[in-house]
């Protein structure tokens, strides 16, 4: 059934999306048609802040300001410390790192995600706060549960509670998204899903929450890996295309659209988020964990420093990163986030008009019809690669012919390949099973980046060595 759907979108919506988007007109910064490069500049910055507050904020904040009534979940969370991913929320009461308990504006406590809902994982036996999970399955449909969610609130709480208060935002906001981000393969994050279908309903000048529709939404859920936060800090724009400009605390604040009541409660968390971003900047990558071949790892250097360093920068010593975008003609890796961004979401016209790009501190969204070569610092941990998480090792990264069409992990998180660097796979012969990933829909294909197929076997080794030490 589902596959039968996906030909469908495959065979005529698709290509009558594209033939007929209206093309947005040129935003400031943008390039010529025959540009093949270009390096983005610094931005001003808000500033400085204190890391140590930033990281407590994150976990405990009240920066999604809405949520699930805590005296509806307390009945049921754990009363001891069972894993290293729980947290002490109140005495005697643990939740999962994922999970915040706060107070809405109206004083009432309630719970909802965080950042490391997304942006935190176990790996190698260990919690990683910055570290994308790659786990988090958007392959099932959120409809139910978030219509499950609304009905239970609204039976226990009538209209006068300020527990449905403080729940309301949040409770429009997963209603309206739900139907929007479910991903036709496993493994990948639909975040800029989840923030287009929150401003769908949202006013541009104060924030607050409107029941019409402001845009329509492409019915196709297009979806990427989750980027390691620990690069935030060399980067002179955020996002795989380097579309997210000026003030990053603005630009981090697209994650709490899901339950913020107003532009009053946004300019509270913006000033919060000034720590949040220091705590990302002072954020460090994981080392590799066994033993590294020096003798090679020196050979691949040399290599990666003809063959990489003019995208990618250098490391070690003499460091730099030239925050380098590479047009999609000449980098060929899958277009549709690109072109997404650029011409069919409704996301950067409504952002650009709003309050996050005309108060101060400003930030845009200027989307290029290319992909930032991100840096490639803890590169080894970060698997799958490239925007999508099409390709499930570094070695296959490097080797295009080695990269599978359709393929599976066993779905445990240890499972991590430590020489070819990422994810022990299977490959299929094709789409059917659980946590599949199938390169041939659109969005999710594993073309282009060809960089290292002219490298012989010893050769890739060496460059693979060398990327251990980054
Ligand atoms: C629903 C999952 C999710 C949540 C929750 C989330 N993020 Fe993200 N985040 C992502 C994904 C996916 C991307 C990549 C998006 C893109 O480039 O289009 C991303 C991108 C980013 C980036 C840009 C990184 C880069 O290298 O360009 C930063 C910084 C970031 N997130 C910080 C945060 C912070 C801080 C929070 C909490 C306030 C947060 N995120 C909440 C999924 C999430
Ligand atoms: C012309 C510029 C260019 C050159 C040369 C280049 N890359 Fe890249 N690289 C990119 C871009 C752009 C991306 C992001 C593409 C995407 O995500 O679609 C990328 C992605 C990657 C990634 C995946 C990053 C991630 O987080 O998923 C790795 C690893 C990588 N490159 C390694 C290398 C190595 C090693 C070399 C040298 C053999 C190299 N690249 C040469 C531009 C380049």
């Amino acid at each position: 059934m589902i596959r039968k759907t996906l030909f469908f979108v495959l065979i005529t919506v698709v290509p009558f999306w594209y033939g007929c988007s209206p093309k947005l007109e040129m935003a400031p910064g943008n390039l010529p048609e025959d540009w093949k490069s270009k390096n983005i500049p610094p931005s001003q910055q808000s500033g400085p802040g204190d890391p140590e507050r930033g990281f407590a904020y994150m976990k405990s904040g009240e920066y999604i300001a809405s949520g699930v009534p805590w005296e509806m979940m307390k009945k049921k969370v754990n009363k001891r410390r069972d894993s290293l991913t729980e947290i002490e929320v109140e005495p005697g009461y643990f939740l999962n790192y994922k999970i915040s308990l706060f107070k809405a504006p109206n004083g009432e406590k309630v719970v909802s995600g965080n950042c490391f809902t997304c942006h935190g994982t176990t790996f190698n036996g260990k919690l990683h706060y910055g570290l994308g999970d790659t786990f988090y399955d958007f392959t099932k449909s959120q409809k139910a549960p978030a219509h499950i969610l609304n009905t239970l609130v609204k039976l226990k709480y009538n209209k006068k509670k300020p527990e449905r208060a403080a729940f309301e935002d949040f409770g429009n906001y997963y209603k309206a998204l739900a139907p929007k981000i479910t991903t036709p393969v496993f493994g990948v994050n639909p975040a800029f899903r989840l923030a287009e279908a929150c401003v769908q309903h949202r006013n541009p000048v104060d924030l607050t929450y409107e029941k019409a529709d402001r845009f329509e939404m492409m019915k196709y859920t297009m979806a990427t890996d989750v980027p390691p936060l620990w690069n935030v800090k060399k980067k002179n724009a955020l996002y795989y295309n380097a579309m997210g400009r000026g003030d990053f605390t603005k630009l981090l604040m697209q994650s709490v659209l899901l339950g913020l009541p107003d532009s009053t409660m946004a300019r509270k968390v913006q000033q919060e988020f000034i720590h949040v971003l220091a705590w990302l900047e002072s954020l460090e990558p994981p080392r590799y964990p066994k033993t590294i071949n020096r003798p090679l790892s020196l050979k691949g250097k040399v290599l990666f420093e003809k063959h990489c360093k003019d995208c990618h920068g250098t490391y070690g010593k003499n460091e730099s990163y030239p925050n380098k975008v590479i047009a999609l003609p000449v980098i060929k890796t899958d277009p549709w986030y690109a072109w997404y961004a650029k011409d069919y979401g409704g996301f950067n016209k409504w952002y650009n008009q709003s309050w996050f790009a005309v108060s101060a501190p400003v930030s845009k969204n200027v989307p290029l019809e290319g992909y930032i070569a991100p840096p490639l610092d803890g590169i080894w941990a970060s698997a799958p690669y490239l925007h999508n998480g099409s390709v499930p090792t570094l070695n296959a990264l490097l080797n295009s012919n080695e990269r599978p069409e359709f393929w599976q992990r066993s779905g445990k998180t240890d499972d991590y390949d430590f020489e070819n660097l990422g994810w022990r796979f299977k490959s299929k012969k094709n789409a059917a099973g659980k946590f599949v990933y199938d390169t041939t829909l659109p969005g999710y294909g594993n073309q282009g980046h060809t960089y290292g197929d002219k490298f012989g076997d010893e050769e890739r080794k060496a460059l693979i060595e060398y990327l251990k030490t980054l």
